[in-house]
């Protein structure tokens, strides 16, 4: 999404520390496995391998636990289903700032949240704050996080990407 403004480098992803948090909350224990994957999985929208190795290391628990439980629970999603994805913050700051609007657009276009669209092409997601409300309305594309998005600049995107 080229027209988005860019976050600086120092305010780009603070999901990383958000996910600490969400640790440190349950004092690191094996027993709060299961909230702290809902937790990265709201954060991130899906549960790479690479993070579940970092949620395994915290919780000092053996990656194939981990991996087990990622694994047996249907909401939890080891990839993103579509080609591109979108997750929008609808956290207060963000939902202020017009993320319901964004939603709308990427619901009408594509997909409802939590769905992907028809042709595979799009998975949208709604995500509780990701802890960058300097930024909002923020949205995370592809991994990447984009600041004050516009509806203007979200529709220009899907169509760039070839979504009717
Ligand atoms: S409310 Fe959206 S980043 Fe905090």
């Amino acid at each position: 999404m080229p027209a988005t403004t860019a976050a600086p480098d120092s305010v780009r992803d603070n999901r990383e520390k958000m996910l600490e948090r969400a640790m440190s909350r349950h004092n690191y224990s094996g027993d709060a496995l299961i909230e702290v994957l809902h937790a990265a999985q709201e954060l991130y929208g899906f549960l790479p391998p690479e993070l579940l190795k970092k949620v395994a290391r915290k919780l000092k628990l053996p990656p194939s636990r981990v991996y087990g439980v990622a694994t047996f629970y249907h909401f939890f999603s080891l990839q993103p289903k579509g080609e591109h994805f979108f997750q929008v913050c609808t956290g207060t700051a963000c939902y202020v700032a017009g993320a319901q609007e964004l939603l709308n657009v990427l619901e009408r276009r594509c997909a409802k949240a939590g769905c992907t669209s028809p042709d595979g092409k799009v998975s949208v997601q709604a995500a509780r704050c990701i802890g960058s409300c300097g930024l909002a309305p923020a949205v995370i594309y592809d991994g990447r996080i984009l600041a004050r998005v516009t509806e203007k600049q979200l529709n220009e995107e899907l169509d760039r990407i070839g979504v009717s």
